[in-house]
């Protein structure tokens, strides 16, 4: 079997250090987590990205140290210094590209410095896959932070196999076409064969940018140039079904079930959670809970809403200015519903490990999913996934790749604060028949095309190209 090489910014392992001490976590968001489920399975993986710390933070020897324990699990670290990490990862991923690509037109910077960092960290990984790359291997390149990649490890090696994953939304032309360096980025991604995308509107804006900025036409779904087919196709990433849907019969999800219920009681449970970003809606659907509160006040100590906010970016102004408000929210919904005994928002700022999250998962009542825009969100999936016995509602917004699948959810605009209020209303009452009735049939398209699938499906279909060439 070849070598499959993985590259991505963010390894699924992050290294963090602590005074003297060296500790190794497990990354946070929809890529690591969905990816990194892959590592058991019959692949020959190596993986290829950023330890999440920056090289000028540590000693030569904890680099070492560092490199020879993820090298244990096959993990190849490429070290970046902070200031390459500041304008590369903070900067133009996180201040341009990042809300560009989710639309936020308003939040995007226009910096050539951060261009000509992003250009330098591209080819550093380039070189750090030259030095590991084997003849045969298969490379498969993922996200917004590497768009430059492809087409660098093209000049480099002619004739090796390279596929590229987007996981966030390729944008309308209109705005995509708004970013000063929009052909180079195309051009970046084309030196793949097989680039992948969540959904079928992502394949259709990417083909539309290149007919309107390359001239390039497609003819079902592939491109010829020079001697090479590039095909773009849509790929929607699943999440490891069975992990999630036989969490429920562990003995110490379980327990942590029971120790839960003695806090919130009776009492129906909302649950939100996500990366604290702002393209996932929070402050909007916290705005509707209130308005919820407001119109069916009956529901006052009868609900709560646990709202898990994971720290995410905290270097990018947006984000931190995203925490205040979100802080500020809480507080001022708290203070105006709230009595003895009874508050209305649990908010915790925090990494959940599985055990936590699926506990959570499965006590929830609702699950509130509400992005402005994302490119497919596998919170909402996971959250269905997880409840075997069938029982809860999802509120989803239309926004999400995920609503796609997911369509026997409650499905909203995200933006319509009326609309979520009446869902959540309908969703508190929704007789358990048709929960159970929407659930499984979500559970079975999702057991389906899961995370493997979706793995093998991008693999076979990268394969097919390269053997018609
Ligand atoms: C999204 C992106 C990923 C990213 C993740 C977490 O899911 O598509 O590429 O890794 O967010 O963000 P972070 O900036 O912490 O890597």
């Amino acid at each position: 079997m070849p070598r499959l090489l993985i590259i991505s910014n963010r390894l699924p392992i992050t290294v963090v250090k602590r005074g003297k001490t060296i500790r190794y976590t497990e990354s946070t968001g929809g890529l690591a987590t969905g990816l990194g489920s892959l590592i058991e399975k019959p692949y020959n993986i190596i993986w290829l990205g950023w330890p999440g710390i920056a090289e000028d933070k540590i000693t030569t020897d904890e680099k070492k140290e560092i490199t020879e324990t993820l090298k244990e699990k096959n993990f190849y670290p490429v070290f970046l210094t902070q200031s390459q990490i500041d304008n590369y990862y903070s900067g133009f991923s996180n201040k341009t590209l990042w809300p560009l690509f989710h639309y936020f037109t308003q939040h995007a910077v226009y910096d050539k410095s951060l261009w000509n960092v992003y250009k330098r960290v591209n080819s550093i990984f380039c070189d750090a896959a030259s030095n590991i790359l084997k003849p045969d291997d298969i490379v498969w390149i993922h996200d917004y932070q590497l768009l430059l990649l492809p087409n660098m490890l093209r000049l480099k090696f002619p004739e090796l196999t390279i596929g590229f994953f987007l996981h966030i939304p390729f944008p309308s032309f209109e705005v995509f076409r708004i970013l000063p360096w929009r052909n180079e980025i195309l051009e970046g991604m084309l030196g793949a064969d097989l680039l992948g995308f969540h959904t079928f509107d992502y394949v259709r804006h990417f083909f539309s940018s290149l007919r309107n900025r390359l001239g390039l036409e497609h003819s079902l779904g592939h491109i010829h140039i020079d001697n090479r087919i590039i095909k773009a196709d849509t790929f929607p990433m699943g999440i490891d079904y069975d992990r999630f849907s036989n969490a429920a019969n562990e003995q110490d999800v379980k327990k942590e079930i029971v120790k839960f219920k003695k806090k919130t009681r009776d009492t129906k449970i909302i649950l939100s959670i996500d990366r604290l970003d702002y393209t996932k809606g929070i402050l909007h659907r916290l705005e509707s809970y209130d308005l919820f509160l407001d119109k069916y006040p009956k529901y006052k100590e009868k609900v709560i809403l646990i709202l898990v906010a994971v720290p995410s970016r905290t270097k990018v102004e947006h984000y931190r200015q995203l925490k205040k408000d979100l802080d500020e929210q809480v507080g001022r919904i708290n203070g105006k519903h709230g009595t003895i005994g009874w508050t209305p928002v649990w908010y915790l700022y925090n990494f959940l490990n599985f055990k936590t999250l699926t506990s959570l998962y499965i006590m929830a009542d609702v699950a509130l999913v509400t992005p402005v825009r994302d490119g497919m969100n596998l919170i909402a999936k996971e959250f269905i996934a997880t409840k075997n016995n069938g029982r809860g509602v999802l509120i989803l917004s239309e926004m999400a790749g995920a609503a796609i699948e997911l369509s026997e959810a409650i499905i909203v605009n995200p933006n319509d604060m009326e609309q979520i209020v009446d869902s959540i209303r309908m969703a508190l009452e929704m007789p358990v028949k048709k929960q159970i009735e929407k659930n499984r049939t979500m559970q079975k398209r999702l057991k389906r095309y899961n995370v493997q699938k979706w793995a093998d499906d991008f693999i076979k279909n990268l394969s097919t190209i390269r053997e018609y060439e």
